[in-house]
């Protein structure tokens, strides 16, 4: 770990939006997909430093239930790669105990695609290090939308009143079940929206927008962000 973060707070859960693959190729005059090959690699590295820094929770946002819309080959390049960098994380991810989840609609992938994402969650399940969530075909409206309609299931069975539905109820239905919302939100590639990740956990994460593509995002770029993190004050509402 850096020095640089051993005197500081480090949060228990940080989310990452890695955006600006495709900006980061585009300067380069290569098509996209080469700046998605360059961000898979990057998610191999990042999430490796993140796990020694002491963070306990890391939730790597990597294809959006939105990002269906773009052509065709743009999607299948993302998917070999997803494909390709899953299998070479395995042996990573192992060495540095890193408990990997996925969280999405995985129902939509290829089978193929699918049982390396079973396979690779059940290799993981009894490790005790980071728990890596990558969020793949996650919207957080899906998610949401989930959740109640669990709940809705549970009123009509009789298994609770709807007058005793508590957020708690909400939050326990998410993915994200029983893990502590995010204390830190990080966003590559210089926009400053959600994009759908995480509407119901963020309620009162810390945003952290930099300009640098996510290629470019190195360990430094994360320690900046912990830094910043260390100078805000989280109120929640109160004084
Ligand atoms: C983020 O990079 C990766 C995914 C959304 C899959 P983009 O592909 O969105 O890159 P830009 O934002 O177009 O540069
Ligand atoms: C958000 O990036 C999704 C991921 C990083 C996976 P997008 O590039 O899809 O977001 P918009 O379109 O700029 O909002
Ligand atoms: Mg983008």
């Amino acid at each position: 770990m850096n020095e640089n973060l051993s005197k500081l707070y480090i949060p228990k859960h940080v989310g990452i939006i890695m955006d600006g693959n495709g900006r980061w190729a585009k300067k380069r005059g290569m098509p996209r997909s080469v700046g998605h090959k360059y961000g898979a690699e990057n998610f191999r590295k990042i999430t490796r430093y993140i796990s020694k820094t002491g963070v306990k929770i890391l939730t790597l946002y990597a294809f959006s239930t939105e990002n269906w819309k773009r052509p065709m080959e743009e999607v299948n390049a993302l998917m070999k790669l997803f494909y390709q960098y899953l299998v070479d994380s395995l042996t990573d991810f192992r060495e540095d105990d890193i408990k990997v989840v996925f969280i999405g609609d995985r129902s939509a992938f290829n089978p193929k695609l699918v049982e390396l994402i079973n396979e690779t969650e059940e290799v993981a399940k009894d490790r005790k290090g980071m728990l890596l969530n990558i969020a793949m075909n996650y919207g957080a409206r899906d998610e949401i939308l989930r959740a109640v309609k669990s709940l809705c299931s549970d009123v009509k069975d009789n298994k609770i009143n709807i007058d005793d539905i508590t957020c708690d109820d909400i939050s326990s239905r998410l993915y994200t079940g029983g893990e502590p919302d995010p204390d830190l939100i990080i966003r590559t590639g210089g926009e400053n929206r959600l994009s759908n990740f995480m509407l119901y956990q963020a309620a009162y994460s810390e945003f952290y927008s930099t300009d640098t593509l996510w290629p470019d995002f190195k360990a430094d770029d994360f320690d900046k962000a912990i830094i910043e993190f260390n100078k805000r004050n989280r109120r929640y509402g109160g004084v």
